[in-house]
């Protein structure tokens, strides 16, 4: 990164080549699609956007030139969103990656007691301070890639304590970094080793005391639960959405990832803020999803790194009418990626969206998915100053620089938050 020349807080953002964001059409704005605009600027206030200028307008001279940043003829997005995290681990699981390579399957490793129980030791021998140095450097990363907020779930941990623990170095990195964070607690990943003859106490357990706790402490906005064969039953997910529906928390649901198993239901019947994966439900379950307004999570990264050849599928889930978010799933087992523009190039080319799509699915959708769409995830007055400027002339390119494309600047509420400099240089 380079040392900033111009305003860190500016008051415009000049010389905009092409400027991309959701807009919002149909009955009551419930449509969305990419608007692209040339040549414009924009001015910021308190850390939103509050004007954006007609197109093809010159910045005018007579405004104070030493409050503005110039983009250089780039192209301005709105900050990306990651909707699906798992930031908090100790260690990799570069093994059983080598295992993978050699033919053995995710569940199989999982079934011998690795997996997910893996990163469980991980973060149970680690200490909050510990988790919170590698956890501010994971955000610091997502940061440099063009991220401005992050869903983050607990999950590694799978006691009072070390889910408590958790969230704790999850809040207090967030509290003091650029990124926004929504916590979610995933106590309910896979069943923890002291519990397997009795999952379902573990249940009450995390029902009963570990979400008033993490409520108490502040900590948490939603909860999810891992609904697989080998990982909670349809009756346990249930038991958790009943109890963090109680509680007040967004419902998030890792389902239909190898085996379709009630979980598009489930969600549907909730009406969870997000069903995760999605990748084996029935057309019957995509189109309840769409019913009940559940944005679906796609995670392409998991199913490329698994090796698995089923993705969603994107176009059918569009057509059933739901709302889709695409993420990283960023995890130490299954996608160990921080970079949605590789999501997004694997969901253009392995499920069929298309860039805008793409875009949509990261910016505003994702933002949708974290409970803030009124806020985040757009370029239009009244939203939060979130924005990437890119060394590209349109979003197609994005995708199409297949992972390797990183913004120029990135503005996070309107403070130039990570900036590489090669381009957008001082006048
Ligand atoms: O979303 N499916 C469950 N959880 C993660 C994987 C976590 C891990 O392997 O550590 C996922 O893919
Ligand atoms: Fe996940």
């Amino acid at each position: 990164m380079e040392k900033s020349t111009q305003k860190d807080r500016p008051d415009y953002i000049s010389n905009i080549g092409t400027l991309a964001t959701a807009e919002f059409s149909g009955i009551n704005g419930t449509n969305r699609s990419i608007l692209v605009r040339k040549n414009l600027w924009i001015e910021l206030r308190d850390g939103k956007v509050n004007y954006i200028s007609p197109e093809n307008e010159p910045f005018p001279t007579e405004f104070d030139q030493s409050k503005v940043f110039d983009a250089c003829g780039g192209l301005v997005t709105p900050g990306f969103i990651d909707a699906h995290t798992h930031p908090v681990f100790a260690g990799t699981r570069q093994v059983e990656f080598v295992r993978r390579c050699r033919g053995e399957t995710y569940q199989q490793i999982a079934a011998a007691g690795g997996g997910i129980l893996n990163s469980v030791r991980g973060v149970r021998e680690s200490s909050e301070e510990v988790l919170s140095k590698l956890i501010k450097k994971r955000l610091d990363r997502f940061l440099e890639l063009g991220i401005t907020s992050v869903e983050a779930k607990s999950g590694y941990g799978l006691t009072i304590d070390d889910e408590l623990k958790s969230l704790q170095a999850l809040k207090s990195v967030a509290d003091n970094h650029p990124i926004g964070v929504s916590p979610t607690l995933l106590a309910t990943h896979v069943v923890p080793l002291e519990f397997k003859n009795n999952p379902d106490d573990y249940v009450d357990l995390v029902c009963n005391e570990l979400i008033p706790l993490a409520i108490e402490n502040e900590i948490v906005e939603g909860v999810d639960v891992f609904l697989e064969e080998g990982a909670y039953n349809l009756n346990q997910a249930r038991r958790i959405f009943q109890a963090g529906h109680e509680a007040g928390l967004m419902l998030r649901i890792h389902a239909d990832q190898f085996t379709a198993g009630g979980g598009a239901e489930l969600a549907a019947e909730f009406r969870a803020t997000t069903a995760d994966h999605m990748d084996r439900t029935s057309l019957e379950g995509y189109r309840l999803l769409a019913e009940a307004g559940v944005t679906i999570v796609l995670l392409p990264g998991a199913v490329f790194f698994l090796g698995l050849e089923e993705y969603a599928p994107a176009r059918k889930i569009i057509d059933a009418g739901c709302r889709i978010a695409l993420s990283t799933d960023f995890n130490p087992g299954s996608s160990p990626t921080q970079s949605l523009t590789l999501m997004m190039t694997l969901g253009c080319v392995k499920m069929g969206l298309s860039p805008e799509e793409a875009l949509i699915g990261v910016t505003i959708e994702a933002a949708r998915a974290i409970g803030r769409e009124t806020s985040l995830g757009c370029i239009s007055p009244g939203y939060q100053a979130d924005m990437c400027i890119w060394d590209a002339e349109d979003i197609n390119f994005i995708p199409y620089a297949f992972g390797d494309m990183i913004p120029e600047v990135v503005f996070k509420n309107g403070q130039c938050a990570a900036r590489r400099g090669c381009r957008m240089k001082a006048p």
